[in-house]
């Protein structure tokens, strides 16, 4: 009775750590790339008199800065993460919470020995998808930000959070998963990691009417290509805007996106060579 009590609470708190315990000691690349729900507006206010928006500056304790979690700077210096994030990246617009300091915390959160976070910020608000299709000036810049990042540690993930842009016309939502699966394998390509995770976000919101659309593509990814997990946005709290997840949505999304991560993480050590599980993380807002 008392073993098997003992044995259950060692089962318990065994499989997360054996399962990360092969990374140590150098830095985990996370890159970070989309349009403005991955940048970060969570706390944005538009204020529609003024028509100025501003960030209310509210950082919950779940995307608190940690010595652990750097950032690559604009100018390809890593410093410690703050937010937020993408304030150099998207400097054209007022940055808010996004999902990259909610991940990083909630991961280290499960394992504390993980290591060094490093979070390459890439996202910038309002772009399409074919705007980072290889030889675009937003593609090129990420290839360079990953590439830099690269030699400081190893490649973990992408964290994808984009489509919004293209809901606004029938054919761009219908083109959207050809163009999506494109950008996936030749960023892949160019960084000579074929099997780079990749995280993606199925919409909560989009610009235009054809949302289902562009959410089948993202859904069903990983039954083209592997190694391509979706996270479920659906449902999850909005600023005003309707477009933009507020600051509790992107926490609760950073720490889906670290549940799914790890989940595929431990997968890996087990089975390195399996193809993507078909595993969808949903939020607890009755959306997905
Ligand atoms: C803010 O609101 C004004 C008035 O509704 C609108 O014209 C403007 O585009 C909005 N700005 C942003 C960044 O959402
Ligand atoms: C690079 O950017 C970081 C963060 O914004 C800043 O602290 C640092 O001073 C900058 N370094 C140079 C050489 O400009
Ligand atoms: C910021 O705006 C300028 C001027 O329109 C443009 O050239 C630049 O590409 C924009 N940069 C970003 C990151 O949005
Ligand atoms: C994507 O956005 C760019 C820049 O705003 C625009 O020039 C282009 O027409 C858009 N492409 C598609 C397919 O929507
Ligand atoms: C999974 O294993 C492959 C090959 O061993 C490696 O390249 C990849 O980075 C691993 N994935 C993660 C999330 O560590």
């Amino acid at each position: 009775m008392m073993l098997s009590f003992i044995l259950l609470a060692l089962l318990a708190h065994a499989s997360p750590i054996k399962c990360l315990n092969h990374l140590q000691h150098k830095m985990n690349i996370i890159i970070l790339a989309g349009q403005s729900n991955m940048a970060g507006r969570g706390g944005v206010v538009n204020n529609t008199a003024t028509g100025v928006t501003t960030w209310d500056g509210v950082v919950p304790p779940e995307c608190q800065p940690n010595p652990s979690i750097l950032r690559l700077s604009a100018n390809l210096t890593w410093v410690e993460a703050r937010e937020p994030l993408h304030a150099d990246i998207d400097y054209n617009k007022t940055n808010g919470i996004g999902p990259g300091m909610p991940f990083a915390n909630a991961v280290l959160g499960k394992d504390p020995k993980f290591g060094v976070v490093g979070l390459v910020p890439c996202a910038i608000g309002g772009t399409n998808i074919s705007q980072w299709q290889k030889g675009e000036f937003l593609y090129e810049q990420l290839v360079k930000r990953a590439r830099v990042a690269v030699k400081s540690g190893v490649y973990r993930a992408m964290l994808w959070f984009q489509g919004e842009s293209d809901t606004v016309n029938k054919q761009d939502a219908d083109l959207y998963r050809g163009r999506l699966e494109r950008f996936f394998q030749d960023f892949r390509s160019d960084l000579q990691t074929p099997m780079l995770p990749i995280f993606q976000v199925a919409l909560a919101s989009g610009s235009g009417p054809f949302i289902e659309e562009v959410r089948e593509a993202q859904l069903k990814l990983n039954t083209r290509i592997p190694k391509v997990e979706c996270v479920d946005a659906k449902g999850l709290p909005l600023e005003p805007d309707r477009l933009h997840l507020t600051t509790p949505a992107q926490v609760k999304l950073g720490q889906m996106l670290a549940a799914s991560f790890l989940h595929s993480l431990c997968n890996n050590a087990s089975h390195p060579t399996s193809r993507s599980s078909s595993l969808i993380i949903s939020n607890d807002y009755g959306g997905g």
